[in-house]
């Protein structure tokens, strides 16, 4: 039984059809939150795999019905595990890979090698090697030196890798300089204005170990409208009609990269993705007949927008400390460990108390990490009912960014992972012993 939750406005930040039940407890996908903690422990980091699902066909929808020809390919970097990589897999998405570890995860569950991109801007040579002799889909190419160089690997094993490559059309995103992507002074892709992108070019439709399908752009993360969307497009978009004119290039693939937004607190107010679909693909549409071109293949690649959501995490209340008139501090058993966003990036966050989810919100407090770091804090002034020990905190929004960043910092064994769906719970990755914080030390 699931009471009205109508005046509880942060509950909307956690996945869809997430509530409170009969004894006041939130639940997510189902299953009782707190029951969730004491069966698994925390921190634990638990995902409700419908609304992952949800996302990614919510994605694929928006896209495909107005541009049929479209791929929908999930940035792994955001959160990646065997059945996340599966997940991805059924709903018939593809994957955008950073490394080879990325790569392994996917391939491990035969994750269709031709669904998979491969990003970087430091790709190692056996990365290269590897994923080439696999028949990756495609190896989105940043630089020069790594043109060559798939180029090499492709012709030494009798083949023609394809690929895109990654541009920097110079528009800036407005976001944190440190997800900031799309700018000339950046360390990923070719820039436009340079000319940089027109001689990597001009030098790939001349070698026999590449194929060049097309172009790429990833602006940054997360992008608050459309306009730089609709910025880049033009950008890029003449630079294919110049070099189209110039070298008779075709560009059969199109890439707009991810950076789609999501809601980390009740202020945050985004537009959905179907609004960022409509105006990539008509902005697309009109710019294509300006420059007279073919309608590409379209390919999106959203990370933060699929995981984010799906992504709750727990912890459990340990020490209360008061300053008087300064702060009062609420201190939980992760912090930085498993989610290093708010001290790297000043992200914020709220939380609900699980285990009375719909009680009044009665003071302000600062919800600190147990690192040893005073950057460890984890929500700054935030508005919570009152709290006490053993209480267990749940924070939305925490499905993409926090896992695949975490640490072993303090000696902290990584948290566990658990997917729950229509009301069953199963754990998809152990949480670390103190033997795995050792296991490959040698004394
Ligand atoms: C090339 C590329 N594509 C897609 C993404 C995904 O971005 P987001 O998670 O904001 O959608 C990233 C993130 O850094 C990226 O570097």
């Amino acid at each position: 039984m699931t009471r009205p939750t109508g005046r509880i406005p942060r509950l909307p930040l956690f996945p869809k059809d997430s509530g409170i039940n009969a004894a006041g407890h939130l639940t997510i996908g189902g299953c009782d939150a707190h029951d969730l903690a004491k069966e698994f422990g925390t921190p634990l980091y638990v995902y409700d795999e419908q609304m992952l699902r949800h996302q990614c066909r919510e994605f694929v929808e928006r896209f495909a019905s107005r541009y049929p020809d479209s791929i929908i390919c999930y940035a792994a970097k955001a959160f990646l595990n065997k059945a996340m990589a599966k997940v991805v897999m059924e709903q018939g998405l593809g994957l955008d890979v950073v490394s080879l570890g990325e790569f392994a995860i996917a391939r491990s569950v035969e994750f269709p090698v031709e669904r998979i991109y491969f990003h970087g801007n430091n790709k190692l040579p056996e990365e290269l090697a590897t994923t080439i002799e696999a028949d990756i889909g495609r190896v989105v190419v940043d630089n020069r030196q790594e043109l060559r160089l798939v180029d090499s690997l492709a012709r030494d094993r009798n083949k023609c890798q394809d690929i895109l490559l990654r541009l920097t059309p110079n528009v800036d995103p407005h976001t944190h300089t440190f997800t900031t992507t799309g700018v000339l002074d950046s360390k990923f892709g070719f820039p436009i204005g340079t000319g940089q992108a027109e001689e990597a070019l001009e030098e790939a439709l001349a070698l026999r170990g590449v194929s060049l399908l097309g172009l790429h752009f990833h602006l940054g993360s997360p992008i608050p409208d459309t306009e730089p969307y609709e910025s880049a497009l033009a950008v890029v978009l003449q630079f294919a009609r110049e070099m189209k004119g110039k070298y008779d290039f075709d560009m059969f693939e199109l890439s707009v990269g991810g950076g789609f937004p999501v809601a980390y607190t009740v202020q945050d107010e985004y537009p959905h993705p179907g609004v960022y679909a409509d105006a990539i693909i008509s902005t697309l549409s009109n710019l294509l007949l300006k420059n007279s071109l073919m309608p590409p293949r379209l390919t999106v690649e959203p990370g933060r927008a699929i995981s984010a959501r799906a992504g709750v995490a727990l912890y459990t209340v340990g020490t209360l400390k008061e300053i008087p008139g300064v702060r009062r501090f609420v201190c939980v058993d992760g912090g930085m460990s498993d989610n290093i966003r708010p001290p790297l990036y000043g992200a914020t966050y709220e939380a609900l108390v699980a285990n009375r989810a719909a009680e009044q919100d009665i003071h302000t407090v600062t919800v600190a990490g147990k690192l040893c770091e005073s950057g460890d804090i984890l929500m700054r002034d935030i508005q919570l009912p009152r709290v006490v020990p053993g209480d267990v905190l749940a924070v939305p929004a925490c499905g993409a960014y926090c896992i695949p960043m975490s640490s072993n910092y303090n000696a902290t064994p990584r948290p566990a992972i658990v997917f729950v769906n229509r009301g069953n719970a199963r754990i998809v990755r152990h949480r670390e012993t103190l033997d795995d914080l050792y296991r490959l030390d040698i004394a």
